[in-house]
């Protein structure tokens, strides 16, 4: 049974040290979030498992590592600068800030729908209510006014400006002079870097459509309501893959991504029947967008909401850079068979003229799938004895701990001693982390380790040293399976063989 509230999980969370409030001993800053021992394993893991999947078990695939800070001419090319805003009301009397489609979403349903009304909406359809309200700024605070709109902070009706844009990227100056050429920006989306090395990639590779380039890294959004824990954060991290082809196939690949990724998901123990396929419908897709599937996961506490977007963008973005490059006469100007270009263009495979290929983008980020997978494999269970006990049932090439070997005491050194040299042994297999857990008592060990979601603990007692009562059992270890609960015991000398055996 997977986590049924959000509030389970952030305290397992919190509890063993998997996410912390970033910033937390100042009073912490919202949005953006620190991942402890636990959560960087799981992070890796995950991440390690995309990377996998998406580039070395491919034919069609390189990998690249940008950087995060940007030109602002490619922020503004790819229409960052111009479109990437949230509208944002302020409440005059708290001086508070809302995202304006957050803000009316979290107001209850009479008063949403007098909202609509106020603004002539039909209340049945949330985003053109939305839109409504963002095409007539100037009736737009006196409806949330009349409607009893209440800010979530003060619990009273707000007295609320007209809603504005705001742009979320993050603006930084770069070097010591501050004027108008010295700024960049910190990249919202790790894609940007993709496109403007997309020449590079193709002239040190060799590549011919069709092709894709993946990269995982940060990415920042100057979110106006961070919220839901690690959902909606300001600093995220994103898998994304831009997967470049011929126009005119560009609908066959779209279909091509979307059953590759839901299969992944579901690898990774994130079932299909947990996700909604969302057609973005054509008002609400991004200004680069063709066409996209959102891929919408039934998060615990959010409902449906978005892990991941699988969008066509067209050859709008190596499009536009193309078009800028000759504005600014950095290549030669564009005609009209875009021949003389040098840059951003590819041979087609029918005709091997240049083209400016399209674009099928996968884009997922690493923070809603990490929440997503904690919350498939959080599991409470009564046990024959009545007790309760939670355990993490995540598959086992994510768990961040692999093994936890435990002597059975922890003040007797041959013991402690041997369990270091099995754990040594196992963590040169190269599985992932092996844990020496020597706190010293065997329950509350295993009670960790169910709830972290190591799969296999691997006891050392006394039988193991000779000095219990059963001389059979003399150099073996007891291996505790996490889902089961059978215990078995094992020779040492098979002991890596048949770890490897479960855990590969
Ligand atoms: N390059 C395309 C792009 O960035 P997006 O739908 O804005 O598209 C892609 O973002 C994914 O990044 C989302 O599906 C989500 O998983 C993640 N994401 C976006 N904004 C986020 C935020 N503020 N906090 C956490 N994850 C976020």
């Amino acid at each position: 049974m997977p986590a049924t509230s959000m509030e389970e999980l952030v305290s397992l969370c919190k509890r063993r040290g998997f996410i912390f409030q970033g910033s937390e001993i100042y009073g912490g800053l919202q949005g953006f979030y620190d991942y402890g021992p636990l959560g960087v394993e799981l992070k890796n893991n995950i991440k390690a498992a995309w990377w996998r999947s998406n580039v070395y078990e491919r034919d069609d695939m390189e990998g690249l590592d940008a950087s995060i800070i940007m030109h602002r001419q490619v922020l503004r090319h790819s229409g960052h600068e111009a479109t990437f805003s949230d509208p944002m009301v302020d409440n005059k009397k708290t001086n508070k800030r809302y995202r304006l489609d957050h803000l009316v979403k979290d107001q209850k349903a009479d008063v949403v729908a007098k909202v609509a009304e106020g603004i002539g909406a039909d209340a049945g359809n949330f985003p053109a209510v939305i839109a409504a309200l963002n095409a007539n700024p100037a009736q737009a605070s006196e409806a949330l006014r009349a409607a009893g709109v209440r800010d979530p902070f003060s619990g009273e009706v707000g007295e609320w400006t007209e809603p504005k844009p705001f742009n979320m990227m993050f603006k930084t100056t770069i070097g010591p002079v501050a004027d108008d050429d010295s700024y960049g920006y910190l990249r919202p989306e790790t894609a940007q870097g993709i496109f403007t090395n997309f020449k590079n990639v193709v002239d040190s590779t060799s590549r011919r459509l069709p092709f894709g380039i993946a990269q995982i890294g940060k990415a920042f959004r100057n979110e106006i309501t961070p919220r839901n824990f690690i959902f909606r954060v300001r600093e995220l991290e994103q898998m994304e893959i831009e997967f470049f082809c011929a126009p005119g196939t560009d609908e066959e690949w779209h279909q091509h991504w979307l059953d590759k990724r839901l299969a992944w998901w579901e690898a990774q123990g994130v079932p299909r029947s947990k996700i909604e396929i969302l057609d973005v419908p054509k008002e609400d897709l991004a200004h680069y967008s063709k066409r996209t599937y959102d891929l919408m996961y039934d998060y615990p506490t959010l409902g449906h909401e978005e892990i991941e977007g699988i969008a066509n963008r067209s050859d709008y973005d190596l499009g536009s850079h193309t078009k800028n490059q000759a504005d600014l006469g950095l290549v030669a100007k564009v005609d009209e068979n875009l021949d003389s270009i040098a840059k951003l263009t590819i041979p087609h495979p029918d005709t091997n003229k240049p083209v400016v290929p399209f674009v099928i983008e996968p884009s997922a980020g690493v923070d809603r799938a990490l929440l997503a997978v904690l919350s498939e494999a959080f599991t409470k269970e009564t046990l024959d004895n009545g007790n309760e006990r939670i355990v993490l049932k995540l598959k086992p090439h994510l768990a961040p701990i692999k093994v936890a070997v435990i002597p059975l005491a922890r003040n007797k050194p041959e013991l402690v001693d041997l369990a270091r040299r099995i754990k040594s042994e196992l963590q040169g297999l190269g599985l992932g982390r092996i844990l020496l857990e020597d706190s010293g008592n065997i329950g509350k060990a295993y009670r960790r380790h169910d709830e972290v979601g190591t799969p296999y603990c691997v006891t050392v007692d006394f039988d193991t040293v000779g000095k219990g009562e059963d001389a059979a059992l003399t150099d073996t270890v007891t291996v505790r399976d996490r889902d089961t609960l059978a215990q078995e015991r094992v020779k040492i000398a098979d002991l890596s063989a048949h770890l490897q055996g479960k855990l590969r």
